[in-house]
């Protein structure tokens, strides 16, 4: 079966083809980052009008690259959320119109099980059951994973998601958005030693997150700095380099403990931050005994190739959209459940 993936739930519209017997056909992405930079965020009303101008000329690019036609595609998968609720509705209403045109079935698509699925298209993919580490712009959790469906939450952050984190870091230090990776690029810069960041809510038992307390540390380090003859280009970079010392030690202790409580050694790591380069080191080298499983770069980030992936095993199980679907801005993944 030949799914098209269309994901469109933030500032990227990405398009796929995935073919259940051959696999990743085509990966098509147009990322919208330009358009949202000069507001310093993604801004939701801009963001629903660039999809509804890139979307389609994205699946006619798709086909091309998987050299099919449309009379190939055995059924449509599209982020129905979670998501800003105008842009998941541009790809919800594109990819229901593409599948009722052609008379195949169509399945709305939860976006961060799409993230957890994307190292499952990699050649060495993992086995059930794993911890999975989810780190995006809007999720940190943790999450057991018995099978496709068969999520156990084990802990989130109880307020700014990780990616979220870098985000704002990177506003405090005068870095275009979006934040994370230009942190992560500072931060090659900075100094290990120059500033000790709090490791928050790692001396308490459990699994949930709160990176709220580690952004007011950065601000308050920031504002120490321009009190103290101004905030310098190694200023920042020293930042950069403690706050995601920080962020990355936290992670990787809470994954330890998950995968020690859960009696697991299987650990997938997606979502945005999983690209992060001293996040993805830490895990392989303090989680003795374990495997950790992260996706390409390229797969990390928002892409229709994870929808059109978890999209294909679902319809192939037999899935798909009722008369009555709608898009689910907030949708907690827990609600899903095997096929
Ligand atoms: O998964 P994603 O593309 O979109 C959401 O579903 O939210 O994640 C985007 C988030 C942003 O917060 C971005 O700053 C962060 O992932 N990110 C990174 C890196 N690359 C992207 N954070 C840290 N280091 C990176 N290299
Ligand atoms: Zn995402």
């Amino acid at each position: 079966m030949r799914v098209l993936g269309i994901e469109t739930s933030c500032d990227e519209t990405g398009v796929a083809v995935y073919d259940t017997e051959r696999g990743l056909l085509a990966d098509v992405l147009y990322s919208q980052v330009a358009i949202h930079a000069e507001y310093g965020g993604v801004v939701p009303e801009l963001a629903s009008r660039d999809h509804v101008r890139k979307t389609l000329p994205l699946v006619d690019q798709a086909l091309l690259e998987a050299d099919i036609t449309r009379a190939d595609i055995g059924g449509v998968a599209y982020t129905a959320g979670p998501g800003l609720a105008g842009a998941l509705m541009v790809g919800a209403t594109l990819g229901r119109a593409i599948a009722v045109g052609l008379g195949v079935p169509s399945l709305g698509v939860h976006h961060m099980e799409g993230h957890l699925l994307a190292p499952m298209l990699a050649e060495n993919a993992p086995a059930y059951p794993l911890v999975a580490l989810l780190v995006s712009g809007g999720h940190t959790q943790l999450v057991r994973v018995d099978g496709l469906g068969v999520y156990q939450l084990l802990g989130e952050s109880l307020d700014d998601a990780a990616g979220e984190a870098f985000d704002k870091t990177a506003k405090m230090l005068g870095l275009p958005y979006p934040g994370g990776p230009q942190v992560a690029q500072l931060a090659e810069e900075g100094d290990p030693s120059r500033f000790d960041f709090p490791r928050p809510m790692v001396k308490q038992g459990g699994l949930d997150f709160s990176f709220s307390g580690l952004k007011t540390h950065t601000l308050t380090t920031v504002k120490a700095c321009e009190a103290d003859g101004g905030l310098s280009h190694q200023d920042k970079a020293d930042i950069a380099r403690a706050f995601e010392m920080a962020v990355v030690d936290t992670l990787v202790i809470k994954c330890r403990r998950a995968l020690k409580q859960e009696q697991l050694t299987r650990l997938v790591m997606a979502g945005g931050v999983s690209a992060n380069v001293r996040l993805r080191a830490a895990l392989e080298q303090k989680l003795e005994g374990c495997e950790v499983f992260y996706p390409t770069a390229k797969l990390c980030t928002d892409n229709g190739a994870m929808i059109a992936f978890a999209g294909a095993l679902r319809l192939a199980a037999g899935e798909c959209d009722g008369p009555d679907a709608e898009v689910r801005p907030r949708w907690p993944m827990t609600e899903l459940s095997a096929p």
